[in-house]
């Protein structure tokens, strides 16, 4: 396994200089079409699957009865739906949150060690991460599926618009400041266009994304974190209520999207 992955990695090495050359536009699909029967985050797929079956914590049972929306322990197709009401908590969850629920009820940890490291760094591996690959590898060639129905889901879509319009902060900058019209870059990056239907759906439909830059499998919580910190926002309280508004904002955007993720970006 560790063979195929640094052969890969050095693969992509050699992808990446050519492609410095190569329209920045398509870079995300060369590294795409490159990886089709090879992503890196494959490795964190089989990963959270065995952390969903493990037993752990104080209650020492595994995730699988953790309810994602579609019943105790059914995790295909569970992604596409989310975030979503739960009446059991009479709230809107995203994955994450959801996630942080059902180890604290199922396992029986305090809400401090079920949000403990949500994000990998170098030589500490995080276990939400590879769950997320895991749960949102389940959806894949799903058609997003938002419901919208429950007021609150309404609402949470409702405050998720507005944050993504919100401008402030030192620069005065919204979400709307750098994903609001075509063809827009910093530096070498393409911005993509939130607001046009087709790539909404493409950008949702591809997170999470094994991140080459960072060597991570990285969740939505973590590209809206990097976006919050590029508007020169303070950082966001992980998995807080606005995070989930936000991420519902966009998840409806991306409605009927065909989604494809874990996927592989820069
Ligand atoms: C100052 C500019 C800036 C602001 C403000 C900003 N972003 Fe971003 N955003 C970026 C950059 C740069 C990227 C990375 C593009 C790349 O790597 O190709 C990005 C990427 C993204 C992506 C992933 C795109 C993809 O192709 O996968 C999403 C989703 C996103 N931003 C959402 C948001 C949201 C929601 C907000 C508001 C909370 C926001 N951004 C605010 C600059 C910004």
């Amino acid at each position: 396994m560790r063979l195929i992955g640094q052969a890969i990695l050095l693969a992509l090495t050699m992808q990446l200089t050519v492609s410095a050359f190569a329209d920045d536009a398509e870079d995300n699909d060369i590294y795409a079409e490159f990886l089709e029967d090879g992503n890196p985050a494959e490795f964190s797929e089989i990963n959270g699957e065995e952390l969903w079956k493990t037993k752990a914590g104080p209650n020492n049972v595994s995730l699988e009865q953790c309810d994602l929306g579609k019943g105790p322990g059914v995790v295909e197709g569970a992604y596409v739906e989310l975030p979503r009401y739960f009446s059991d908590v009479n709230k809107v969850m995203d994955l994450e949150q959801r996630l942080i629920h059902c180890r604290m009820t199922l396992q029986g940890l305090t809400q401090e060690e079920a949000t403990k490291q949500p994000f990998s760094k170098p030589g500490k591996a995080s276990d939400i991460e590879p769950l997320v690959a895991y749960i949102t590898a389940a959806s894949k060639g799903m058609k997003m599926a938002v419901k919208l129905e429950h007021p609150m889901e309404k609402e949470a879509y409702e405050i998720g618009k507005k944050l993504f319009f919100h401008r402030a902060g030192s620069h005065d900058f919204g979400c709307v400041t750098c994903h609001s019209a075509d063809n827009k870059r910093i530096r070498l990056q393409n911005l993509p266009n939130l607001l046009d239907k087709k790539q909404a759906q493409k950008v949702y439909a591809t997170w999470p994304a094994y991140r080459l830059s960072q060597g991570e499998v990285r969740s939505m919580q973590h590209r809206l974190r990097s976006c919050i910190r590029q508007q020169r926002f303070p950082n966001p309280k992980y998995a807080s209520d606005a995070i989930t508004a936000l991420t519902m904002y966009l998840a409806k955007s991306a409605d009927g999207a065909v989604y494809a993720a874990p996927a592989i970006k820069r």
